[in-house]
């Protein structure tokens, strides 16, 4: 293996989704190729990368702030700095307006640049953010792992779905499907390594068609990495309601291996704002599928996305949301206050639900699911639960940490080092947030 990068340390920031992280990893493990080594601290390195998220508003401010305080040192330094992903598909031209010492610019799919960028080391700009229309496979090189034990596979990039609040199509492009075979090459790969809980991604997993002849779908897709040996847990994001089908939720029953835990975003729990969002489906039709689900896994942990503040969104339509919260009662939401994107249908209409409506909507929606899961958490006190190992915890000398099969945080005393992956908990306080418990040690 060539050592071109030999002696320069590297640092990556990862703003945004898995599948930017899993992008960084995958950048490391390019450079890692090379010979370079990975830096704690972007202060001391040789070459930073940010991997920025333009989901949000919120995201993107961070992401310049955070532009703006590295810049300065990096230049005086020498490093050389580069920016990619969504962010930098959307807005490419912003990063060269500003007087900012920047080497590259690339937009997702192209990270395959970064090593040759960074040998060159001239101070010019690259700037490519052109979209792919099909898969291109990454260069061969080991994916840095920064869980031993947990690793993301991406099986499609891009989103065709459109809705009109959402920058994903903008920033990703059209739906990309990875290749079946090359999907349980990376598998078997990871497996091979240790790896015993697969995350296989995309912004529109059901989506996904192997594009070989046979078209296989998501459905196959988990058979398949159900039989490969050393995998134990498998999941998948991200879902839409819209086109997840009873063909998937029967693959998750009839697979143990795929987690009893789904992440199937709704945002609103109103027919009128998901008719405005361009979602395809409403309130009766997410809670169908919520009750197939549940009637094929009964133990089922599910989650969901959810925006407050949507253009016109009004009380009533708000109280939907909270009604539809109390209805389903998700193990987890991640809910955001709406905010408007660039590109995107919605942001050609005015954003005009006051900021204090929205502050007051989020509030309430996590103050209500706050209670639900507490209520919820209290029904795993006494049960044993299988954990995969994620490491110390990092407020408890003695406790380590980890996660459910369901994806809870579950903290534990244990009286020995666990060697992992899998560790049997049995669940002895909760709270809002976590579970706390103590190892059922081997016997
Ligand atoms: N404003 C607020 N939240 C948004 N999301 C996507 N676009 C926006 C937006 N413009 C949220 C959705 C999505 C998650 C990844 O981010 O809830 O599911
Ligand atoms: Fe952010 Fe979406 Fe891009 Fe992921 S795909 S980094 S969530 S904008």
């Amino acid at each position: 293996m060539s050592a071109n990068l030999a002696g320069l340390s590297y640092f990556i920031r990862t703003f945004g989704c898995q599948m930017n992280e899993n992008d960084s990893e995958r950048i490391a493990g390019l450079l890692e190729a090379e010979g370079a080594v990975r830096a704690e601290r972007a202060e001391a390195s040789d070459i930073v990368i940010v991997n920025t998220c333009s989901v949000r508003a919120k995201a993107e401010e961070k992401l310049f702030s955070y532009l703006g305080r590295l810049s300065a040192p990096a230049e005086a330094r020498g490093a050389v700095v580069g920016v990619v992903g969504c962010t930098a598909q959307v807005r490419r031209t912003a990063f060269w307006d500003k007087p900012r010492r920047l080497h590259f610019v690339l937009g997702p799919g192209h990270y395959e640049l970064i090593p040759d960028i960074v040998r060159a080391r001239r101070p010019g700009r690259v700037c490519v953010t052109s979209r792919h229309r099909q898969w291109r496979e990454w260069p061969a090189g080991r994916t840095r792992l920064s869980d031993p034990w947990s690793a993301y596979v991406t099986i499609m990039e891009g989103c065709d779905n459109f809705c009109a609040y959402c920058v994903v199509p903008f920033a990703r492009g059209r739906e990309k499907y990875r290749p079946f075979a090359l999907i349980l090459d990376e598998i078997r790969s990871l497996a091979g390594r240790g790896v015993r809980e697969i995350q296989l991604l995309g912004q529109n997993v059901n989506a996904y068609r192997d594009p070989g002849a046979e078209g296989r779908g998501l459905a196959e897709l988990l058979d398949a990495v159900s039989a490969q040996e050393g995998v134990e847990w498998i999941r998948f994001l991200a879902s839409h309601p819209r086109t997840f089908s009873a063909e998937v939720a029967r693959a998750m029953a009839r697979n143990r291996k795929v987690c009893r835990q789904l992440h199937l975003p709704v945002q609103s729990g109103s027919d009128t704002v998901l008719a405005r969002m361009g979602r395809g489906y409403g309130r009766q039709g997410y809670l169908d599928k919520v009750r197939q689900l549940r009637d094929l896994m009964p133990d089922i942990q599910l989650s969901a996305d959810i925006i407050v503040g949507y253009p016109g969104e009004t009380d009533a339509e708000f109280a939907e949301t909270l009604s539809l919260l109390e209805e389903v009662r998700f193990a987890n939401i991640f809910s955001f206050r709406y905010s408007p994107r660039p590109f995107t249908a919605a942001s050609r209409g005015p954003d005009d639900v006051p900021a204090q409506v929205k502050k007051a909507r989020l509030t309430a929606v996590q103050a209500l699911q706050k209670a639900i899961q507490a209520e919820q958490h209290r029904d795993f006190l006494g049960r044993t639960l299988t954990v995969l190992l994620r490491g110390r915890d990092k407020r408890d000398a003695r406790g380590f940490a980890g996660r459910s099969e369901g994806n809870q945080v579950v903290n534990f005393r244990s009286r020995s080092e666990p060697a992992g992956p899998f560790v049997r908990v049995r669940v002895t306080g909760s709270g809002p947030y976590s579970l706390k418990g103590e190892r059922v040690e081997p016997v």
